[in-house]
């Protein structure tokens, strides 16, 4: 199988890419240069040529590009929705043009942000229900990925993270330390092989799944789902830090 996966300098993308590597063939977009020994793409996912040129040849995607958090980029719509938005429409466009039929999506908690607030459980049918332009462009990303598979019968794993963070530095995407684990931790790698075994389920639907690393996670979120649709169990589960049990 051969995979495109986009966003894949960024900081998720780097961590995504391990549990990939001796699987098949990658093939990885990002509109910043990164160095990688794999097949490498770079250009705009809001650019449909460029799209139709990284998607050529490819069995399945995953979709792990965002608009970069650079001051104020999401004050305002016009990026997040060009990168996010568009560029997510522009890949599952391009996967119907050139036959592919899976897709991981990384989604995000985001998308449900109103019910988390609220302490409620996030179960897998909560309806999407955000707060402010990063949750808007997460939620519109679902919601193409279930129009294609619904039209086009492409097979989506709709993967939501909630706080990644690396279980060996302890750091996030910021670079900042934690000093202890909470329900939302999530290491990349372990976002990764969600993925990887997603997009090997011979009957994928379209379908959420919560991706969290601690075993706290299963009191707030439908992990269960998760563990026993992919076989999965957390493989970087933050227990070599403290644990805020809340
Ligand atoms: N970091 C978190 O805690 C977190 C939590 C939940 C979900 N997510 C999701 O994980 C995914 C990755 O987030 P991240 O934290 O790694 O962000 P990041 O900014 O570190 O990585 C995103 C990557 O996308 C690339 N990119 C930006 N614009 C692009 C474009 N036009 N075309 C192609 N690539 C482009 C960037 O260069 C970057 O390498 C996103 O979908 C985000 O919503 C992240």
């Amino acid at each position: 199988m051969k995979i495109l996966i986009t966003g894949a300098g960024g900081y998720l993308g780097q961590g995504l890419v391990l549990p990939f590597e001796g699987q098949g063939e990658l093939r990885l977009m990002d509109v910043v240069d990164f160095p990688t020994p794999h097949e490498k793409v770079l250009g705009s996912v809001a650019d449909l040529d460029t799209v139709q040129r990284a998607t050529e040849g490819v069995d399945a995607l995953v979709i792990a590009h965002m608009a970069s958090r650079q001051a104020g980029a999401y004050e305002t719509t016009a990026l997040p929705y060009e990168v996010n938005v568009k560029g997510t429409a522009n890949l599952f466009f391009a996967a119907v043009q050139h036959g592919i039929k899976k897709v991981a999506l990384i989604s995000s908690i985001g998308v449900v942000h109103y019910y988390q607030q609220r302490g409620e459980f996030l179960s897998r049918d909560l309806p999407l229900r955000g707060e402010g332009v990063y949750s808007q462009t997460k939620i519109c990303q679902e919601i193409i990925a279930q129009q294609y598979h619904w039209e086009f019968g492409i097979g989506v794993a709709a993967i939501r993270p909630a706080y990644i963070t690396d279980m060996d530095t302890a750091r996030d995407k910021y670079g900042r330390q934690a000093e202890e684990a909470n329900w939302q931790f999530v290491d990349r790698r372990d976002i990764g092989e969600i993925a990887r075994r997603a997009l090997l389920l011979p009957d994928l639907g379209f379908e959420i799944f919560w991706a969290l690393s601690t075993p706290m996670a299963a009191k707030h979120a439908d992990m269960e789902h998760t563990y026993r649709r992919l076989d999965w169990k957390p493989r970087y589960d933050f227990s070599n830090l403290k644990q805020d049990l809340s």
